[in-house]
């Protein structure tokens, strides 16, 4: 994903695959909003980059991982990142938490200099 457009397409892409896990209609939502909000960071902080997408079953559960990643600038300071209101870009500065807070699962790896994954779950 590259620009604005990427987002959409994002949110897109991981509605369908929550429906065909069968996601309940509140746990698409869930996905596809902490998605967005993980898809505009990679645009606007990391400069564009990759999502993969993985429908997950462990037996008795079905699941979709998301993992964003890009070769941007980092992330330095990764708990004041994570911290709601913290912003460098004029935003709320509630992506990240409200990403974790929609998820399962939330892992978010930085390298200042090298760039940033965020992995999401979110289960069935
Ligand atoms: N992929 C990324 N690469 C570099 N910095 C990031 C990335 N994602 C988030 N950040 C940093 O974390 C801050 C908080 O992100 P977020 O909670 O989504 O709030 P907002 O997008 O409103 O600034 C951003 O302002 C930015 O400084
Ligand atoms: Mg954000």
């Amino acid at each position: 994903m590259r620009a604005g457009g990427d987002v959409v397409a994002v949110r897109q892409a991981v509605r369908e695959w929550a429906v065909s896990i069968g996601f309940s209609l509140v746990d698409q939502t869930k996905i596809v909003t902490a998605a967005s909000e993980l898809a505009r960071n990679t645009v606007v902080y990391g400069g564009g980059g990759t999502l993969a997408l993985e429908a997950l079953n462990d037996g008795d559960r079905r699941g979709l991982r998301l993992t964003f990643e890009d070769g941007g600038p980092g992330i330095a300071d990764i708990d004041q990142a994570m911290r709601d209101g913290y912003t460098t870009g004029g935003g709320l500065g509630l992506g990240l938490g409200g990403a974790r807070r929609l998820s399962n699962e939330f892992q978010i790896e930085s390298r200042p200099g090298a760039g940033t994954r965020v992995t999401i779950t979110r289960w069935r």
